[in-house]
């Protein structure tokens, strides 16, 4: 969709479109090492679903000639068009079993954003050691500060107000596993910025940047852990650091690699999103021994991740046990004739937010929410939606746009336009996620 609008919308340089992708795809991480970002057309059809076999997924492979697990190195022998398998479905029985109801009369990713410098923000940035370069937009020059002084008001009711010692009570000998791409990291560098002041320097660490990069503090006995998938299922993107950008290979039905290591812990949340906006993708079968992969476009890929995920949360999580979250779609704001028609620009030195209530832009994909929606539907109790999409669609101001740290050399021309760099993915620190991380909270 991000493409296809490219193509549309033409007088839009195609340069900061490339740019914009590359933002979103590497943020956090060091990608100097990747050079060429291709354009992918976004065409490939779904063939008839005349043939569809369901396959039972998360089974550890037998066979001797398919890799256990996939790299980065790995790659497809050949390549066709998708045939239809499909994941098997959760257990229909857990249709039954309701969503949790009673707990709330109201719906608190209704509402809106008030501004509270009182009690706002929630921490300083510079008070934070954790923060990350690319989310500390003060630290980078951002003049504006009022993006840090705004509270979220459901409409119906109060949520449940931040307290860094009830948060941590509920912590007490658990470890807390945030799951996902660079949206979900932001999220939980917001998390440990939140608990890690009252926790003496002596008492807390940080493991260094890994796969799974650990928060613990001693004390409570707690860990707040952040596992970077961003695909959620098995595929040659699962390094941090060096993620093959030009040729997404996933293992449409397994999670088992990551899953090894996030089954331990007591409260996971997770989110996927913008990795499969752009496609196609290729799928690469466990049960495929000659390395023939098949070709698929983003959503209908991230469905067959997301029915994966899905198995995975039916069978092992007890909800008196584990808590499951699954945070929905952090939108973008590349474009601001969308809040703003006439306008040419995207979401930099915007100051405050979208009032319009019920805005919806481009960069929240509506197919990929119904998608999700019918899934996590499905898994009934099992997991609690974080439904941040709606309630961030209003924060055009909360990006990092040029404030932050860019790892690539920008040239004269960039720098003379902002716009054509500027970061529209991403949220600034104190901002957004920290909102993301009260209804944690709230719903914890
Ligand atoms: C990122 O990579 C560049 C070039 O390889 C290197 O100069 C720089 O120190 C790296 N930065 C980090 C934080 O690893
Ligand atoms: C809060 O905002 C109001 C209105 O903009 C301003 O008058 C006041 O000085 C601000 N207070 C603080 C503590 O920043
Ligand atoms: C942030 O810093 C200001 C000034 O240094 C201080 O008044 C305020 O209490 C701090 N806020 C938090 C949440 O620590
Ligand atoms: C925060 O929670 C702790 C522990 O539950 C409680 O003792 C304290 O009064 C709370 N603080 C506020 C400001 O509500
Ligand atoms: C700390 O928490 C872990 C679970 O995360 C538990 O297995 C262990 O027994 C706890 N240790 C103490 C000293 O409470
Ligand atoms: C690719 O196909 C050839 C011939 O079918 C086979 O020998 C080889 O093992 C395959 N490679 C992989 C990675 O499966
Ligand atoms: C999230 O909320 C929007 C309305 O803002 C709704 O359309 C969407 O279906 C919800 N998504 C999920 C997964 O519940």
């Amino acid at each position: 969709m991000m493409q296809r609008w490219s193509r549309k919308r033409s007088h839009f340089p195609l340069a900061a479109f490339v740019l914009l992708v590359f933002i979103a795809c590497s943020i956090l991480y060091n990608e100097s090492s990747i050079q060429h970002i291709h354009e992918h057309s976004d065409h490939v059809s779904r063939k008839p679903e005349t043939t569809a076999a369901y396959i039972k997924p998360n089974l550890p492979t037998h066979s001797t000639r398919a890799p256990e697990f996939l790299d980065r190195f790995v790659s497809c022998n050949s390549t066709r068009v998708y045939i239809g398998k499909k994941i098997r479905l959760v257990d229909p029985k857990l249709k039954l079993d309701r969503r949790r109801e009673g707990l709330e009369s109201c719906d608190v990713f209704s509402g809106k954003w008030v501004f509270d410098n009182i009690s706002y923000p929630l921490y300083n940035e510079s008070d934070c050691p954790y923060m990350s370069d690319q989310l500390a937009c003060h630290k980078h020059g951002r003049p504006d500060l009022g993006y840090q002084y705004w509270r979220w008001q459901p409409h119906n009711c109060n949520l449940k107000r931040w307290n860094v010692t009830e948060m941590w009570e509920k912590l007490r000998g658990k470890r807390l596993m945030f799951v996902g791409d660079s949206l979900n990291r932001g999220q939980w560098i917001s998390m440990v910025c939140l608990l890690q002041s009252v926790i003496p320097a002596d008492k807390r660490s940080m493991s260094p940047n890994a796969p799974l990069t650990i928060f613990r503090a001693e004390e409570y006995n707690a860990t707040v852990e952040f596992l970077w998938a961003p695909l959620l299922v098995d595929s040659n993107s699962d390094d941090p650091v060096n993620h093959r950008l030009n040729e997404r290979i996933i293992r449409p039905d397994s999670v088992l690699k990551h899953s090894s290591k996030w089954e331990h812990a007591d409260i996971l949340v997770f989110n996927t999103y913008l990795w499969w906006r752009q496609g196609p993708v290729k799928l690469l079968w466990s049960d495929e021994e000659n390395g023939a992969c098949e070709e698929l476009d983003g959503l209908g890929a991230m469905e067959l991740a997301m029915e994966s995920w899905a198995d995975w949360v039916a069978s092992n999580s007890n909800s008196h046990e584990k808590q499951v979250f699954f945070v929905t779609m952090s939108p973008t704001h590349l474009w601001s004739r969308e809040w703003e028609p006439g306008s040419e620009g995207n979401c930099y030195s915007e100051k405050s937010p979208i009032a319009r209530e019920g805005y919806w832009g481009s960069g929240s994909d509506l197919p990929t929410m119904h998608m999700v929606e019918k899934i996590l539907s499905r898994l009934g109790s099992k997991v609690s939606v974080l439904n941040i999409t709606q309630l961030s669609e209003y924060r055009k101001d909360g990006h990092p746009s040029i404030y932050r740290k860019f790892w690539e050399t920008l040239s004269t021309k960039q720098l003379s336009d902002p716009k054509t760099y500027s970061d529209c993915i991403h949220w600034c620190l104190p901002g957004v996620p920290d909102g993301w991380n009260e209804l944690l909270f709230h719903f914890l």
